[in-house]
């Protein structure tokens, strides 16, 4: 959906002096947490922080994707498991220092386990913050998970996420906005989404039970098409903070 249509929502445009604060998108793999991320973040002016994006950066490089660091983070991503909760958080800690956040940000992929929601909190108690942080849940069945996730596809340029059954490009895998072709995760085969679900039923489903508990929580149904999602997340996060 393009940004313009979302600025143009219920529960977005009317928020011009809106500060949104640190936002939290929780949800199983192929929920929509990326998509809906992006979508907050063009019409909101807070950067989108993916754990993910920022570990697949971190991939990227040469160097640190040589170290023994480096290949154990690649063996544990590639086979749907997480990696430490120390290497993540120091990614968080030192992204959320970053002076872009001052007026909110939308954490997506983190926290995933409980000691990182424990750590998460703390942190926040530490630096001190406008407003309270906000957590909200995207729902989607399982079936409908696998679906998305092995049809995904996304630019590696610019980051734009498709998907062949819902999200088609224009032409034929290539991005609509800068015309590269687009790829695969190669975390998106089957059988490594089967691992991944099972790894998010383990390890982070208690988290959504930490944030329900704490009272800034809301969960939308995330089986609606885009467009209706992005409208029930922003006015529940709208509502979450009034
Ligand atoms: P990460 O990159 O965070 O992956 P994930 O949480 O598994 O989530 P995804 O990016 O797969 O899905 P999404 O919810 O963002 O869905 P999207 O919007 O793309 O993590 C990857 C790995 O990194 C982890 O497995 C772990 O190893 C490691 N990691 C990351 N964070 C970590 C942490 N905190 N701790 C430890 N390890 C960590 O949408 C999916 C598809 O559906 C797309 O094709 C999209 O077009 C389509 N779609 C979206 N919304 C809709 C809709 N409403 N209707 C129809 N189709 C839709």
């Amino acid at each position: 959906m393009p940004v313009a249509a979302v600025k143009d929502q219920p529960g977005v445009q009317s928020q011009a002096k809106f500060v949104p604060g640190p936002i939290l998108l929780l949800g199983a793999p192929g929920a929509g947490k990326g998509t809906q991320a992006r979508l907050l973040m063009d019409a909101w002016r807070v950067p989108q922080i993916s754990t993910g994006d920022l570990l697949r950066e971190l991939r990227k490089d040469p160097e640190k994707s040589a170290s023994p660091l480096g290949v154990e983070i690649r063996q544990l991503m590639d086979s749907g498991r997480l990696v430490t909760d120390e290497l993540v958080q120091a990614m968080v800690a030192e992204r959320l220092s970053a002076a872009d956040t001052r007026n909110g940000y939308v954490l997506d992929g983190f926290p995933r386990t409980l000691a990182q929601s424990e750590w998460l909190d703390a942190e926040l108690a530490r630096v001190g913050g406008v407003v309270p942080v906000v957590a909200v849940t995207i729902s989607v069945g399982y079936t409908e998970l696998l679906r998305r996730l092995t049809g995904r596809r996304n630019c590696p340029l610019c980051g734009r996420i498709y998907n062949v059954y819902s999200q088609p490009p224009k032409q034929d895998s290539v991005c609509d906005v800068d015309g590269t072709a687009l790829v695969q995760r190669p975390d998106d085969s089957e059988d490594v989404v089967s691992q991944r679900l099972k790894t998010y039923e383990t390890l982070t489903a208690p988290v959504i039970a930490h944030y329900r508990q704490s009272g800034r929580f809301a969960e939308v149904n995330g089986e609606l098409p885009v467009d209706a999602v992005t409208r029930a997340v922003a006015d529940a996060i709208v509502r979450l903070r009034s």
